[in-house]
């Protein structure tokens, strides 16, 4: 069986939901970059190894990155998964990892990329924003999509109605993209393309406002 680990800052809400997913895949670790992170209790709770390495005891973010892989690797995880990690990456990092960590993304990428993605969603006036879990690669947000939900953005919506409406569709796609990919549905190809051993493509079409 593959085994994961996942690394959180605060939350852990998206972890908390592949803990409860009875994914098909051995979660080895929780490993957060902050001591005070809820979701550290969360998965204490539920009996999976934590570990902390906290960026504030590192003079860069070299140090950092190379004390953080090295908590990783003693896991010898098959997939690294980012939920809700904040803290930008160097390159060699992600080089490390190349191929075999994911993150999630509260926008439908390559749409705001970054932070305050929900803000700056309602500042253009999009009526659809959504979330994406994509592969990790060294231009921020910027991996290959291996999923994307999307959700219509409803007249009132302040950045908190709508950071709920997509953060309940991150808690549906996060365990089905780990899924795929422990399972061997889904795969990076040669070419950094998602690839998949489904012909059939199945989805719904969102209009926003709805049609009368
Ligand atoms: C989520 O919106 C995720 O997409 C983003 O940070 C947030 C983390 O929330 N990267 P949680 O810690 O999973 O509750």
């Amino acid at each position: 069986m593959k085994k994961i680990v996942i690394l959180i800052s605060s939350r852990g809400s998206n972890m908390q939901a592949l803990l409860e997913a009875k994914l098909p895949c051995r979660i080895a670790a929780v490993i957060s970059n902050r001591a005070d992170a809820q979701g550290l209790e969360i998965a204490r709770a539920r009996g999976i190894s934590t570990a902390v390495v906290s960026h504030r005891d590192f003079a860069d973010r070299e140090s950092f990155d190379a004390a953080l892989a090295e908590a990783i690797d003693s896991f010898q995880p098959d997939l690294v998964v980012l939920a809700g990690f904040m803290r930008i990456l160097t390159d060699g990092f992600v080089e490390r990892y190349a191929g075999r960590m994911i993150n999630i993304h509260p926008s439908l990428l390559p749409a705001y990329a970054g932070v305050n993605t929900h803000e700056r969603a309602l500042q253009d006036g999009v009526k659809i924003h959504g979330c994406t879990v994509h592969f990790v690669t060294a231009k921020l947000d910027n991996g290959p999509i291996i999923i994307q939900a999307a959700v219509p953005v409803l007249p009132g919506d302040t950045p908190d109605t709508l950071s709920a409406r997509v953060l309940h569709e991150e808690h549906r796609i996060f365990p089905q993209a780990i899924r795929w990919l422990c399972g061997g549905q889904r795969w990076l190809d040669a070419q950094g393309r998602i690839a998949s051993n489904r012909i059939e493509q199945v989805g719904t079409t969102l209009i926003s406002p709805g049609l009368d």
